[in-house]
């Protein structure tokens, strides 16, 4: 049943300025390893678009000023992020939304599952690292969903690998061709400038105290360059011959079907780069674009107001104990007050407390277009992966679970508590902070917790005693990875050794095996079996 609502959009004037807002948006997210200057980017992006007048005051780290994404205590005391909103800013014509990902080495579901309302990604790579784990896990999940790539070589102010050397790593790791827009005058470490591919012209860097403020670009010519720069701009001219020579021009159709991936050069902490960076996402990212629903047909962005929910976090504010859910808009107006439609329950879901989050920055949020975030404040009843709409009636697909490594037995130390126990693992479950698992076997009073990354876990122990008053003690288990089965397989499964099948809140069968191994054995063994594997997280 479909409710319409009032503020079901109005024809003609309306659509238009949805299509026009919709196709001035940018969304995107940072993938990168810890390290490898995320954090600066961000700060240097967001100065480049003058939401800020200094770098450092819109995101940072212990010890830097200004650090806003530490709503839990935990995030205080390690100086760590866990949280993930969003950042808006306007740059030339465009409104670019850049989704905050975690950060620390142990994350989690929620950074993968921001890349699933993200329309494209800056992969962020240390000029002296290369491509790192974290990379290529983050890497693996946009391959999936096909989300075009934009690389960006940070740190080329100190020593690191040759250009030309990590060009072939990046091919050979992701598969994607490189296409260099700008090439580096000067080896990593005497960053001078970068040739800009596209004109042959000269780009020349001027230092500022700190990146504090915007870094003065100077353009020559060819032959003011050569002059100025001598031998590392004959390098680079080189260099630049030998990448024509290997076809890797930028074309627009293989980035955004995710064949190519184009390149810059730069230097967050500098401010290096940090301009042509937001150039190439207002000029070559794209725009929100149609949505499937979950029978595969496609939602248009100018239909009425439809958006999903692609994280839910309580918890944040000690003092309110609010609880939010971020929804991504996939088409329509979002204007707040307006009473939308929750898909799952068919109630309606009124919108009164609608806001933009950044951090601890929370500013209200009156209206909003296709590829925009926007926060829902005490919105109890939603779930990760929930559809709301206005008007013609959508559901989005599920959100992609990804495939848990890490496994542990979750008790109350006290029992007199299960009443409290019993809703913080129904909360936790809800929100996807860990994926909650029971068996006939184990009993409802020590239901297993899978997750991607160890820190869930203690995201999970931290919330059940400060939320729920309910401290919790955790027993690892051994086992490494988790399939899918179905309800005909899951007798014969569960009688092999070292294997445990568990049920999924949702009603998913998982199986538990100690190893891949093991599971490959079960699979040759008994090829009739169903045992299906996860998607992502086990991608790369
Ligand atoms: P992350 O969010 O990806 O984890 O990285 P973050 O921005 O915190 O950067 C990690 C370290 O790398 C920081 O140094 C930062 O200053 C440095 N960094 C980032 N971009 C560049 C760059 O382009 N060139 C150079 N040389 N360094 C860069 P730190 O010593 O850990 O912290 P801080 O005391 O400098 O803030």
């Amino acid at each position: 049943m479909s409710t319409v609502p009032s503020t079901e959009l109005r024809p003609d004037a309306s659509t238009t300025e949805v299509l026009a807002q919709a196709a001035r948006r940018r969304t995107f997210a940072v993938i990168s390893h810890p390290d490898a200057g995320k954090s600066t980017l961000t700060e240097a992006l967001a100065l480049h678009a003058r939401v800020i007048g200094q770098a450092g005051a819109v995101h940072g780290k212990a010890g830097r000023r200004g650090t806003v994404s530490d709503w839990m205590d935990m995030e205080k005391a390690r100086g760590i992020s866990i949280t993930s909103a969003a950042l808006q800013f306007e740059y030339r014509d465009a409104v670019v939304n850049l989704l905050d990902t975690p950060g620390h080495a142990d994350f989690s579901e929620d950074t993968y599952r921001v890349l699933t309302a993200v329309d494209a990604a800056v992969m962020l790579i240390d000029a002296a690292k290369g491509l790192e784990a974290q990379t290529m896990k983050l890497f693996a999940v946009c391959r999936h969903r096909g989300i075009p790539v934009i690389t960006v070589v940070n740190k080329w102010d100190r020593p690191g690998k040759d250009a030309l050397e990590l060009m072939d790593e990046v091919a050979e790791r992701t598969g994607l061709t490189p296409t260099p827009l700008t090439w580096p005058v000067g080896i990593s470490g005497d960053f001078r400038g970068v040739l800009d591919r596209r004109d042959g012209t000269y780009r020349r860097f001027t230092r500022t105290a700190g990146g504090a403020t915007i870094a003065p670009e100077e353009t020559l010519t060819p032959e003011a360059a050569e002059a100025r720069e001598g031998i590392d701009w004959t390098r680079a001219v080189e260099e630049n011959e030998l990448l024509d020579a290997t076809e890797a021009d930028h074309d627009q159709q293989r980035f955004l079907d995710g064949e190519t991936t184009p390149v810059i050069f730069a230097s967050a902490v500098s401010n290096f780069g940090v301009g042509a960076l937001l150039d190439v996402l207002v000029d070559l990212a794209p725009a929100p674009a149609p949505r499937p629903d979950a029978e595969g047909d496609l939602r248009p962005v100018e239909a009425s107001f439809s958006a999903f929910v692609f994280k839910v976090q309580s918890g944040m504010d000690a003092a309110h104990r609010d609880r939010l859910a971020y929804i991504r808009i996939a088409s329509g107006v979002f204007e707040r007050g307006m009473v939308v439609t929750h898909a799952t329950t068919g109630r309606p879901f009124a919108t009164k407390y609608a806001q933009h989050v950044f951090g601890r920055e929370r500013e209200s949020v009156d209206t909003a277009y296709p590829g925009d975030v926007v926060g829902l404040v005490n919105a109890n009843a939603l779930h990760v992966g929930d559809t709301l709409y206005a008007g013609t009636k959508v559901t989005f697909p599920p959100l992609t679970t990804f495939a848990p490594e890490h496994f542990a037995v979750m008790r109350g130390k006290d029992t007199a508590k299960f009443k409290q126990f019993r809703r913080g693992v129904g909360q936790l479950g809800s929100e996807g902070v860990a994926q909650v698992l029971r068996s006939d076997r184990r009993g409802d009073q020590a239901p297993v917790l899978a997750v991607v990354g160890p820190m869930q876990f203690e995201v999970a122990a931290h919330r059940m005693a400060q939320e729920f008053g309910a401290p919790v003690e955790l027993d690892h288990l051994p086992y490494q990875v988790a399939v899918r089965t179905d309800a005909a397989s899951a007798p014969a499964v569960a009688a092999a050794r070292g294997v445990e099948v568990f049920e999924r809140e949702d009603g998913e069968l998982l199986a538990l095996f100690m190893d891949k191994w093991d599971l490959r054995s079960l699979q040759q063994r008994s090829p009739e079996l169903t045992l299906e594997p996860m998607v992502a997280a086990q991608l790369s």
